[in-house]
């Protein structure tokens, strides 16, 4: 399998080649996703709610990001590798925002993905002149929640403007694809044509040049999931009915069997 590569992502914007994203933080889901044909798997710090059970995605640490990348990265051959700089990884300095993203590039990541547009564009800038690959993502950045008074829609109305400014900016300062959350479909259409490089949307309508879900919302693994997510299955319902095949097995005495032994 050959792998994907920053200049396939830009090609299927060009060829209006819809770019698939998913969250993944282990290689057992890495396998399954890239033999899926998942373009670019994303170690996202939704990693610290989604898997580690924190309350929010700001705990989660660098040191836990390197792993789940690495884990990802043992399990996929083909898809395209981005891992989130976490919260407090990358915004005191340049210098500190280099350093950080050196180290998930060093645990495997193809590319570093860090929220913030005008704001990180010298984070982006120095990171991308120490050979890395970057990714943006503006719009409803879940690191500064609280500060965006909890998760809403960001560039409607008046908000509009500073919304594709921060793309623009993003685009400038470097980095290769940009990830748009909770923008209003029209603002995020007019973005990605704008933009040279692609555009990947969560919540951001279906004009931008790709898609992104987090996969516990999308394989059903979860109780609750956004408006703007959809459950593609029941992987939840199915563990669970694996789960208590098993322990009726064993309790009833029916595993395991002769078969099952030596
Ligand atoms: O961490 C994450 O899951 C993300 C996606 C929602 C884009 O950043
Ligand atoms: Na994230």
């Amino acid at each position: 399998v050959k792998r994907v590569r920053v200049q396939h992502l830009r090609r299927m914007k060009e060829q209006r080649e819809p770019i698939t994203m998913l969250t993944c933080y282990d290689a057992v889901t890495a396998r399954i996703f890239d033999a899926a044909g998942i373009d670019v798997l994303l170690v996202g710090d939704s990693y610290g709610n989604t898997y580690l059970g924190y309350e929010s995605t700001v705990s989660v640490s660098l040191e836990e990001m390197e792993v789940a990348t690495a884990a990802v990265a043992r399990g996929a051959k083909r898809a395209f590798i981005v891992a989130d700089l976490p919260f407090g990884s990358y915004e005191e300095s340049s210098e500190r925002a280099v350093a950080s993203a050196v180290r998930l590039i060093k645990a495997g990541a193809h590319a570093v993905k860090l929220e913030g547009g005008i704001r990180q564009a010298s984070a982006i800038k120095a990171i991308v002149e120490a050979g890395i690959l970057v990714v943006g993502h503006i719009g409803f950045t879940p690191q500064s929640e609280n500060r965006l008074g909890g998760p809403r829609v960001q560039g409607r109305g008046e908000q509009k403007d500073a919304v594709i400014e921060d793309a623009v900016a993003v685009q400038e300062a470097g980095a290769s694809a940009v990830v748009l959350e909770m923008v209003p479909a029209d603002v995020a259409k007019k973005v990605t044509r704008i933009l040279r490089i692609p555009t990947i949307g969560i919540g951001a309508g279906a004009a931008t040049d790709g898609q992104v879900l987090v996969w516990t919302d999308m394989a059903g693994m979860t109780d609750w999931s956004p408006r703007f997510s959809k459950r593609f299955g029941d992987v939840g319902g199915a563990l669970a009915l694996a789960a208590a095949g098993f322990r009726d097995a064993v309790k009833g005495r029916g595993f395991p069997t002769e078969e099952n032994s030596f």
